[in-house]
């Protein structure tokens, strides 16, 4: 992991990924890319639209880049409203990046998968080989990128490695239309507002995890020796499941006259159709998969942060 390029650097993963990266002291080089020119703070940056193969295939040898991260995609509640788009970006584009990195002899690809891959025959507290049966286009697409990955590293010994992530909470970049938006919106509206309108159940759960907890588990996955990993592309990794009433009760902790209010939209479906905890047992095992935050610490850490961002 020397020279590195990131698809999707400006979105809400990207954003604290590139940094992260940057850091570590065997990364020289992060190519931050992105449809929109990326706004990295150092190193090389690239406006490279997943659809253009060729235009991915002339960084990679450009910057004779060893390992990509593949976080560019449309997300689940977009991906509803645009299934076309999510088809070409996330299925189509997926695909220009696995034959782009074949043919380049790309070292490592890491791409982030989802609980969306789950569906609602999926049992409780699914594992990795379980029933995966997506109702959206973007959980279609994940399965899609698990099969793909693991295709690809049988038949062409490119190595693609992932993980299942669950909703994101972050306080840099918002998220950029998925189910689990709310979770995010909650902290931004009780601060600017002092209510939000939740547009879920208030007993809608769902795994979640902060930031640096999902930053930590995409370098565990890419730097994890290859011959632990029993599921290279599909790792389930959990860290905290909660419900809005339980992530409002957490607010009003810190902010008392906190309202939340509850107009469940057609992202409803999408959540209840993903289950409300996973088991990532096989990734603690295997790859030492560990988080950090629990819901308290990141309410804290989230209101910290916001609140010096937003005034
Ligand atoms: P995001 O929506 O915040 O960012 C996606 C980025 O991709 C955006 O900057 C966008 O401009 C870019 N993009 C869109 N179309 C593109 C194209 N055609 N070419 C190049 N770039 C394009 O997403 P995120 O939350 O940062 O997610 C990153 C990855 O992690 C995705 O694969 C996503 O499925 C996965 N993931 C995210 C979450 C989460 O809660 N954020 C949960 C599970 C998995
Ligand atoms: N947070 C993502 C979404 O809701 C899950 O992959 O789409």
């Amino acid at each position: 992991m020397q020279t590195v390029l990131v698809t999707g650097a400006r979105g809400q993963i990207g954003s604290e990924l590139i940094p992260a990266l940057q850091e570590r002291s065997e990364v020289e080089t992060v190519v931050a890319t992105d449809i929109e020119e990326p706004e990295a703070e150092s190193g090389p940056t690239e406006k490279i639209d997943v659809r253009d193969k060729e235009a991915f295939a002339t960084a990679l040898e450009e910057y004779d880049v060893d390992t990509v991260f593949h976080l560019a995609a449309i997300l689940s509640a977009k991906g509803e409203n645009h299934p076309q788009l999510a088809f070409e970006v996330n299925i189509e584009g997926f695909h220009n990046v696995l034959e782009a990195g074949r043919q380049h002899g790309l070292e490592r690809l890491v791409v982030p998968s989802s609980i969306a891959v789950f569906g609602p025959e999926t049992p409780t507290d699914p594992g990795e080989m379980t029933t995966l049966a997506p109702r959206t286009i973007y959980g279609i697409s994940k399965v899609f990128g698990e099969h793909m990955g693991n295709y690809y590293n049988w038949n062409f010994g490119l190595d693609v490695r992932g993980v299942r992530l669950p909703g994101i909470i972050s306080h840099k970049t918002l998220p950029g239309g998925g189910t689990t938006d709310y979770a995010v919106e909650a902290f931004y509206d009780a601060i600017e507002n002092g209510e939000y309108d939740y547009f879920v159940r208030d007993d809608t759960e769902l795994p979640m995890m902060y930031m640096a907890d999902a930053i930590d588990a995409l370098i565990g996955i890419a730097t994890a020796p290859r011959d632990s990993l029993e599921y290279p592309c599909s790792y389930n990794v959990g860290a905290l499941s909660f419900t809005p009433k339980e992530l409002t009760a957490a607010i009003q902790e810190h902010r008392p006259d906190f309202e939340a209010h509850y107009e469940p939209d057609e992202r409803q479906e999408i959540a209840d159709s993903w289950p409300d905890d996973i088991d990532d047992s096989a990734a603690r095992e295997d790859w030492g998969w560990e988080h950090t935050y629990d819901l308290e610490s990141m309410t804290a850490d989230m209101l910290e942060h916001l609140e010096e961002k937003l005034g």
